[in-house]
Order: structure tokens, then sequence, then C-alpha cells
């Protein structure tokens, strides 16, 4: 299975009414709009868009942060911009980010559900979707509408959450959590997740280190990562960074990752644009990632199946 996870696109608009300007919050929002426009080169979407494509993934998963500011142009330029990514609901999942819920008016008129909720089982979370008979995902939202980027996951989702992955029936060999939020950061990003952080990590981060190997999904920090938590031993942390990113350092190449699981292996590909060309960099490789029991259940598979 090949899935394809994309992160943080942040499609901005200057759409402003001058009307709203004299809100002191639509001031900010102006401010992070222009300081997005320089950050993020919208034009170059249409070729991440085509380079996704040429990969002919089994699934893509965007882990949030489509927008800047949640208002409804934005959503309505990200959705016609992917829309080449999104033509089968079965096959992309869309969660939300904290800048897609970045007003209590974007919450509360649902303006992430009008225009990505098709493409997730359901509008209230956690969620458990069946990608295969072995591989499924769980959707967590723990974004709020807020002024400041730290989101927290509600307790009634976070018991919910436990009370799926621990029902054996439907616990997949290979799980898959889908949160714009990490739940840890490698050392060179941890300040700058710190100050954006979920703030009840600690209490999330305990429950996973219990629930066995799973990969964790996520964007927020805007750099690309596969790294083991110290404090969640079982979990590949794989953030996706930003494909639209102006990477002034050099340190923090624009892309997406390509993630393709067979059997029990896991191998993560960063593709990145070096401001010339693509280039693919393996991020990760682990043969023996998910327990056995599921690659017995694919030979087995195979061998009904096979000629
Ligand atoms: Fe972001
Ligand atoms: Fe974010």
């Amino acid at each position: 299975m090949r899935i394809v996870h994309l992160s943080d696109i942040h499609v901005w608009r200057y759409t402003f009414n001058p009307l709203r300007i004299l809100n002191k919050r639509a001031i900010g929002m102006a401010g992070l709009v222009l300081r997005r426009a320089r950050k993020f080169r919208l034009e170059r979407l249409r070729a991440v868009v085509d380079r996704v494509l040429s990969l002919d993934a089994d699934h893509i998963l965007i882990t949030g942060d489509l927008t800047t500011t949640a208002l409804t142009a934005e959503f309505r330029d990200a959705r016609s911009a992917l829309a080449d990514l999104l033509v089968d609901p079965a096959r992309a999942t869309v969660i939300p980010g904290n800048h897609d819920r970045y007003t209590t008016g974007s919450v509360r008129r649902q303006h992430f559900e009008t225009w990505f909720g098709d493409f997730g089982p359901s509008r209230t979370y956690p969620w458990l979707r069946p990608l295969d008979d072995h591989t499924a995902i769980l959707g967590l939202d723990a974004t709020r509408s807020h002024i400041s980027a730290t989101g927290r996951l509600p307790s009634d989702q976070l018991a919910a959450a436990r009370a799926l992955v621990e029902d054996a029936d439907r616990h997949p060999e290979r799980l898959i959590i889908a949160c714009h939020y990490p739940v840890a950061a490698p050392p060179t990003y941890a300040a700058e997740l710190d100050h954006k952080r979920m703030k009840n990590a600690p209490e999330v981060r305990s429950w996973l280190a219990g629930i066995g190997p799973h990969l964790f999904c996520c964007g927020h920090v805007h750099a690309a990562w596969a790294f083991v938590p110290p404090d969640v031993p079982n979990q590949l942390c794989l953030n996706a960074g930003a494909p639209l990113l102006r990477d002034r350092t050099g340190l923090r190449p624009p892309g997406f990752l390509e993630i393709v699981l067979h059997d029990r292996d896991v191998s993560v590909i960063h593709h990145a644009w070096s401001g010339t060309e693509w280039t693919m960099k393996p991020l990760w490789q682990d043969p023996q990632f998910f327990p056995p029991d599921a690659i017995s259940a694919e030979v087995s598979q195979h061998v009904e199946t096979g000629p």
C-alpha cells in the first residue's frame, strides 16, 4: 500500500473587507496573510499536485492547515487546487489543522466540514477508517479556535480514542494515527513545537506508549521528519513538512512524504523541491515495524489467492 502524506499547504488569499479591518482581530489576520504570502509559494501548488499524481498512491492523507485564516475563499481555493487528488473520497482522508479553525465564526459555520468533510468517515472525532483488511487510520482533532496556536485533545475525545483502539475486533494490524499536532518533535524542532504544542501532549503520549506499533502522521511544525519519540518508542512519528514553503535556509526543503507499507515493512521517502528539481530522500526503512500478525494474515491471503 502506497500512501502520500501531505500537510500544511496554507493556501492564503487577500480578501479583506475594509469594514472588517476596523476589527482588531481582522488586522491580525491581515498581517498573518501578508506574512504567509511571503512564506508560502502558491504558484508551486500545481507542480506538487502533479508530482503526487505521478506516484499513483492508493491513498492520500492530508493532516491539516490547508488554509491560513479559515476564510471561505481560502477553503474554496484549496479545494479547487487539490481537486485532482480528491476525485474519489474513498481514497483520500483530510483532517483539520489549527489554521482551518482560525476563527470562532469559521468553526460555527463549519467551513472545514463544508469543504473537506467528505474526506473522513465522520465529522466528529475520533474515528477509525479502514483502508484495507489490515490497515486503518485513527483520526484525531486537537485543534481549537484560539488566539494562540496551541491545541488540546479534549478529554472525551481521548477517552473515545482509547476505547476504539482497545476494541480488539477493530484494532488493525497496521495502525496509522492522523493528527495535526505532533506529541513530540526531534530535538532540532522541540523549542518550536513547545510554543504551539498540544497542551495535554504528556497525557496523550503516555496513552500512545501503551498501544503497540503505530505511525503518527502529523504536520504543524513546517519541517519533514521521521523519528521515534523517546517517550513513545513504539511510535514512528512522521511530519510531512510544508510543500509550498519558501525555504530560505535550505534546512527545510518543501515537499511531502511517500509511505509504503508492505506486510510488516514501512518505508518513508521525502519528495522535496530543491528549487530546480524534485529530490527523493529515504527517511525511514524498517522491515519489521508492524507485529508478526500483520505478515501472517497477508501471507495466508497471498497463498489463497496466488496462482
Ligand atoms: Fe501550519
Ligand atoms: Fe498548524
